[in-house]
């Protein structure tokens, strides 16, 4: 069953509005890595715009600097190990790293880029370099320039947690191996 539908830009923020913890995925000179991440943000809607902090100790960040690319997407709940995992050993130290965290690799037509498999939505970012940020602060902005989700959990501009089943829910970071799942969805209703 084919799953993944194409995301509007303008509606990209929405994938990451709920602040899950993501992974990091970049190529660079045919090298690839995966690291996870809590501190990542929208920053804009049209184009669409986030930040994420990659710290001077990833070996993602070279990638990411390199390629002046990456990938934001969106770990579930079935993927906790692998995301803990890709967030506690580097491709500095273990070359095989992506294997042994169990990473599985795919494209999309038209971006030579890294997606990672099993994810439920990806954001193909365009590092808008900001020498400053990155050097001070390890705070590096992209622009979206692609967006893909599984339409289990994302459709119509919204996410649908509830109707999905639960392994397909997002990560919320704490400390240590300590992770929420996203919980039940609430609304207000809108004053007329
Ligand atoms: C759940 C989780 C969230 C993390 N969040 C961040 C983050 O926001 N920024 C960051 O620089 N590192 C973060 N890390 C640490 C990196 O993922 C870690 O340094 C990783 O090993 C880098 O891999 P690499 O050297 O192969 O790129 C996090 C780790 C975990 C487990």
């Amino acid at each position: 069953m084919h799953t993944i539908a194409p995301v509007e830009l303008e509606k990209a923020y929405r994938l990451i509005n709920h602040g899950p913890t993501i992974l990091v995925s970049a190529r660079d000179n045919g090298t690839e890595d995966v690291m996870a991440a809590a501190w990542a943000c929208g920053l804009d809607f049209a184009p669409a715009k986030l930040t994420v902090v990659i710290d001077k100790i990833a070996k993602t960040r070279e990638l990411v600097e390199g390629s002046g690319m990456f990938v934001i997407q969106i770990p579930t709940v079935a993927q906790i190990q692998m995301t803990h995992a890709v967030g506690t050993r580097s491709l500095f130290t273990d070359p095989d790293k992506l294997a042994n965290c169990g990473v599985e690799l795919f494209s999309f037509a038209g971006f030579d880029l890294p997606f990672v498999s099993g994810c439920s939505a990806w954001l193909a970012c365009r590092l808008i370099a900001e020498p400053h940020n990155q050097q001070v602060y390890d705070l590096f902005i992209g622009e979206v320039v692609g967006a893909w989700a599984d339409t289990r959990v994302f459709s119509d501009g919204h996410w649908h947690f509830e109707q999905a089943p639960p392994s397909l829910r997002s990560l919320h970071y704490v400390a240590g191996g300590q992770f929420y799942a996203t919980g039940e969805a609430l609304n207000v209703p809108s004053e007329t």
